[in-house]
């Protein structure tokens, strides 16, 4: 059975140089395993998800956080809004249970308007997924302004690491998927 992937980028707007990214490495997997793909961003999740609790979140931006919470595995990304991830995608984040991505194999990717923020995806997306105690793939992926353009990966070496990171993220699957770990949390209730 195909992997059911889901990405989702923290763009508010389209066309996207995240939603780009993050399309770029479900493109490699895609390459590499056969997989059933989903992509979100927050213009799927539409207006009004600046609410307080997951049962007033509107429909859309719900469905997206089951479809989050249910994938086999997850690619990530946020554009750099004041040296971190962008607020509304934590916040959609923030909405996910604390138990559904134990152990859950996850792609981490950011684009920024230049390099001086690359080290976000270790500093921010990380611990945030570290939190979940997600297994996040060894090589993220960021790209600069100059990085992606027209809506493809313009550079060899972000193209190199969205290949690394599809490979790697194969990997975790195939070990994820043989253990049966697939889409199912490897404990009831993490300690928080
Ligand atoms: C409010 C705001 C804050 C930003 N802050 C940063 C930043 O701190 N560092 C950076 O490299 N780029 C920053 N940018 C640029 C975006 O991260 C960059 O254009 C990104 O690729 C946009 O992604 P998108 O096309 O998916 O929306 C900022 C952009 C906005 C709108």
């Amino acid at each position: 059975m195909p992997a059911r992937i889901v990405a989702f980028s923290g763009n508010t707007h389209r066309p996207s140089r995240t939603r780009t990214l993050v399309e770029a490495v479900a493109a490699e997997l895609s390459r590499q395993r056969p997989i059933d793909l989903k992509v979100y961003d927050l213009v799927d999740a539409g207006t009004g998800i600046a609410v307080a609790s997951r049962s007033a979140l509107p429909l859309p931006a719900a469905r997206i956080v089951e479809a989050i919470e249910t994938a086999d595995a997850l690619i990530v990304g946020s554009p750099v809004y004041k040296g971190s991830y962008a607020g509304l995608f934590k916040h959609l984040i923030d909405f996910v249970s604390p138990e559904a991505l134990i152990g859950k194999p996850v792609v981490l990717t950011a684009t920024g308007g230049g390099p001086r923020h690359a080290l976000v995806v270790e500093h921010s997306l990380r611990p945030l997924f570290g939190f979940f105690s997600a297994q996040t793939a060894p090589t993220a992926v960021y790209a600069g302004d100059t990085e992606i353009s027209e809506g493809r990966v313009a550079d060899a070496v972000v193209r190199a690491r969205v290949a690394q990171a599809a490979a790697e993220l194969a990997r975790l699957l195939d070990v994820a998927q043989g253990a049966g770990l697939s889409a199912a949390p490897l404990a009831t209730a993490a300690a928080r």
